[in-house]
């Protein structure tokens, strides 16, 4: 029996997709409990790229795949998303879920524009204001989504207020007619009728039976909307403690919780950036690493590693391990820098700061590490060279927690476990 949490310890893309296929080999039941299709999970077997919004990523290893009550989903997307796999799949929906309905998206549209400068960047995907309506008691959850004559309630309710304000308030439209979007729901709730079940209760269920259960977490620890760089960040809880109320078991201790660590610090959208390099290293390292978005496109801000964001990340879930991805974009450059601390107003800093204010003033203080090549072929740790494994184990030690997955390319076999 195993319970394993998959958690982003960046600002997401750290590669959570590609560890848990890999572990998905060895889990029972794979659940996905925060976010919705804000995220972007990139699988690649056999050199076949598969991109997840909402389906876990355990798809493809054809196991039983989860959707909880912490998720907001937007029907739409999940539809594409599942006419896109080639092999039937197992998928249970909790009945809590929030539904993404048109008038969020117009409204995260609509709020970006109206904020300008100051905006924070999102996807637009309507997940701030699905999550709003979730924390106002008014949104619309997946049991309402399957039954036609509740839907109809709840959309005759919310069409006219959502209209409203996007009309008088920020001059926009939803986009459809209400006749529109009732037809378009109801027709995916009786598609999706099948998947209503309790995943509260069967996740339950399983721990107890013993099962190996894998917990797929999206977006990235500094993008928690408590504990991350507010206001740039997203309005779940990417952070291992989400799992307890977003998928509704009870507190326990989990076997494994899995950092997932980019060898470097790469952000999509606004907010404060420590490590963030500009000009011509930056391009390489976005190139080299095909640093664009998985679901908007966007190019990625990149920078140098930062071990105060990761000692953060370590206190605020409990790592026991950590995976570090993408060690082959570092290929060929002449040093790589690491941030050991932060400077603030004269004082050094080995966290990142709760309030934003402070975290604009810090500057990173670095320590130069040698370039390293790594191959991508090599199959054990002891295949990697010297300057790549000094690199490793210089984080390593620093965070004080091992590094047992080592990932040096996007395919499932690119991967060393220690
Ligand atoms: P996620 O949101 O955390 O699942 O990450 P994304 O899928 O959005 O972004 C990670 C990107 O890096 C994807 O394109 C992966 O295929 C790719 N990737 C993952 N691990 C590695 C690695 O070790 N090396 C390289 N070169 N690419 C990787
Ligand atoms: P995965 O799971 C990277 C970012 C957006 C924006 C902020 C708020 O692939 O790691 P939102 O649409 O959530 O309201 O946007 O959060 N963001 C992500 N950045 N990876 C993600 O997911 C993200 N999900 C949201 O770019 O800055
Ligand atoms: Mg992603």
């Amino acid at each position: 029996m195993s319970s394993t949490v998959v958690i982003g310890a960046q600002y997401g893309d750290e590669g959570k997709g590609k560890v848990v296929d890999l572990l998905a080999d060895k889990a029972d039941l794979v659940v996905r409990f925060n976010g919705g299709n804000n995220a972007g999970h990139t699988v690649v077997v056999k050199g076949k790229k598969y991109k997840f919004h909402l389906m876990p990523s355990g798809a493809i290893q054809g196991k039983k795949c989860f959707i909880a009550a912490g998720i907001a989903l937007d029907p739409k997307v999940l539809k594409q998303e599942l006419g896109q796999l080639e092999q039937e799949i197992s998928l249970v929906i909790d009945p809590r879920a929030q539904i993404i309905m048109p008038w969020h998206n117009a409204l995260d549209l609509a709020k970006e524009e109206a904020k300008g400068k100051a905006k924070i960047g999102t996807t637009g995907r309507g997940i701030g204001p699905c999550y709003a309506d979730r924390v106002s008691r008014t949104g619309i959850r997946f049991c309402e989504l399957v039954e036609a004559q509740r839907l109809k309630e709840k959309v005759e309710r919310q069409f006219g207020e959502k209209q409203a304000l996007l009309q008088k308030v920020f001059g926009k439209e939803i986009g459809q007619s209400k006749e529109e979007i009732l037809a378009d729901y109801t027709t995916l709730g009786e598609e999706f009728s099948k998947y209503l079940g309790d995943v509260s209760m069967e996740v339950s269920e399983a721990l107890k039976g013993g099962k190996n259960v894998l917990f797929e977490g999206a977006q990235g620890t500094f993008l928690d909307n408590d504990f991350g760089t507010y206001p740039y960040v997203t309005s779940s809880h990417p952070t291992a403690g989400a799992v307890f109320t977003g998928v509704g078991i009870g507190a326990r201790a989990f076997d494994r919780v899995i950092g997932i660590v980019k060898a470097y610090t790469t952000r999509v959208g606004e907010g404060p950036f420590v490590t963030e390099l500009k000009g011509e290293l930056a391009d390489k390292i976005r190139t080299v690493g095909a640093e664009f978005g998985t679901t908007t496109g966007r190019p990625r801000r990149v920078g140098w590693l930062d071990l105060p964001l990761l000692t953060t990340a370590i206190r605020l879930n409990g790592f026991t391990e950590i995976a570090l991805t993408k060690l082959d974009v570092l290929n060929g450059l002449e040093k790589a820098l690491v941030c050991t601390e932060y400077e603030c107003d004269g004082k050094r800093l080995k966290e990142v700061p709760a309030d934003l204010k402070e975290l604009e003033k810090c500057t990173p203080v670095f320590e130069d590490l040698p370039g390293f090549e790594v191959k991508g072929s090599e199959k054990e740790y002891g295949e990697l060279s010297e300057k790549a494994r000094s690199y490793v184990e210089f984080v390593e030690k620093a965070l004080g927690v091992p590094t047992k997955i080592v990932s040096i390319g996007p395919g499932r076999e690119e991967t060393i476990l220690r």
